[in-house]
């Protein structure tokens, strides 16, 4: 049976939004329900919108409806958002927007509704001013829950709203050259060859290839040869700051789905690894990554902060604490953070990343290298995080990173910086000899 793709968009949306899954988890599985490759794409579109413009998209219809649909019709107040962002942001034709989200509310059951949402979407077809938020409060202007806009507020005084813009784009498409099997530039010119526009631009990053418009990477030259993975350009700095060389024991702590563990092996393919998760069920990617990649490593699932239960006693050269955190800095990319993550979860958070940085301190050997990072912008998990560490641990010591890092405590790497993701990174070196603080 064929679906209607607005129906499926509006449910993907409630499920997330009220039901709090991920869209990781919700879109695959509506977009598998969809007929084709076309269908697929613009149920994304569609869903990724509702979640950029959720504030905008209420407030929208709190002006055209008494009140919203509830209870066993709220898949209907979200088809509604379907509808008014097609309207307001899509190129679809008017006419055939309005018309496919009514059928829309019939297989959704909402066949008493459908004189309403053809109301609701001819008014916001007739009137332009509703998308007026010039005088709104902040989370409908900027579209962002408001304990995040206070946040970064603090954090960045001068630059939260360029910081609120950045979350609002769509993020590009950035491949890793793996050096182990072609140089960058014999890979640009395999680009090249095949017609395919792209920029190198970060000199610090070579291996780093933007594209100039997103593709299904399984049709770019050497997919299936390894030539390359999918990793934002910020991410890319992990392997690289953490300076692994062949021979060297390394640990990447928090490794799934491992695309920095096989960044890593890239770079240093004699390193010894071990990759561990918490999670069995993301390690089995790290599996496929490692194979795809040609790489070996030893991967384990267990806890971090817990090395008891799975640390042989033997001290590791380097260890990289990809840490689990708010994702804040990630937000262009997974749109639906800013509405599944709530205040309450960053100290949370921040207490775990603090536990996993304790413990596996004492994995490190002395004079070994431990690199913490997050994808947040926030400074709680980040900068507050290495100031607490290193007052209690005399033997760690942060070492200088690139030029751009201008901060104390690391280096905060802001989204949409040169058209990557929000970062950060502290790389702390032990003293040869050890001795911590009470
Ligand atoms: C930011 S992701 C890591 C991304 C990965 N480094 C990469 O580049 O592909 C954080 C990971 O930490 C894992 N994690 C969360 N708590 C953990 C813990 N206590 N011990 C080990 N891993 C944990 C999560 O399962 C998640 O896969």
């Amino acid at each position: 049976m064929s679906h209607n793709i607005r129906a499926l968009a509006a449910r993907c949306c409630y499920d997330v939004v009220d039901q709090g899954l991920s869209l990781s988890e919700a879109l695959p599985k509506a977009q598998a329900l969809a007929d084709n490759a076309l269908d697929k794409a613009l149920l994304q579109e569609m869903c990724f919108g509702v979640m950029r413009y959720l504030p905008q998209l209420e407030a929208v219809c709190s002006q055209l409806m008494s009140k919203p649909l509830i209870k066993q019709l709220r898949p209907l107040q979200f088809l509604l958002y379907i509808g008014i962002y097609q309207l307001k942001f899509m190129r679809i034709p008017d006419h055939a927007a309005i018309s496919e989200t009514v059928d829309a509310a019939r297989e959704l059951k909402g066949q008493s509704l459908t004189r309403l949402i053809n109301g609701v979407l001819r008014n916001v077809q007739r009137q332009p001013a509703l998308f007026d938020f010039s005088a709104a409060p902040d989370a409908i202007k900027y579209n962002h829950p408001g304990w995040l806009i206070n946040e970064l507020q603090q954090a960045y005084p001068d630059n939260w709203q360029a910081i609120l813009d950045a979350n609002q784009h769509k993020a590009p498409l950035w491949l890793r050259i793996n050096v182990s099997k072609i140089h960058p530039t014999d890979y640009a010119a395999a680009l090249t060859r095949a017609g395919i526009d792209y920029s190198r631009p970060l000199a610090d990053l070579p291996a780093a290839i933007k594209l100039a418009q997103a593709q299904d990477v399984t049709t770019l030259p050497g997919y299936s040869d390894g030539w390359f993975s999918v990793q934002d350009a910020a991410a890319q700095y992990a392997a690289v700051l953490l300076n692994t060389e062949d021979g060297q024991r390394v640990l990447d702590a928090c490794c799934a789905p491992g695309g920095k563990s096989c960044h890593i092996l890239e770079l240093a393919p004699q390193a010894e690894l071990t990759a561990l998760d918490k999670d069995p069920k993301r390690l089995l990617r790290v599996h496929d990554n490692l194979a795809r990649l040609g790489l070996t490593a030893t991967v384990i699932a267990a806890d971090a902060a817990e090395p008891d239960s799975w640390w042989q006693g033997k001290q590791f050269d380097r260890i990289l604490l990809d840490v689990p955190c708010s994702a804040s800095g990630v937000i262009r990319r997974h749109p639906d953070i800013r509405w599944l993550r709530k205040k309450a979860d960053i100290a949370a958070l921040a207490e775990l990343q603090q536990r996993i940085l304790k413990q596996c301190w004492q994995l490190l050997a002395p004079g070994g290298t431990l690199l913490y990072a997050t994808c947040s912008v926030l400074p709680q998990e980040n900068q507050q995080q290495i100031a607490r560490f290193l007052q209690q641990h005399s033997d760690a010591q942060l070492s200088p990173l690139p030029a751009q890092a201008t901060q104390q405590y690391g280096w905060q790497l802001l989204p949409g910086d040169h058209d990557m993701d929000g970062f950060f990174y502290a790389c702390l070196n032990k003293a040869a000899t050890h001795s911590e603080k009470a």
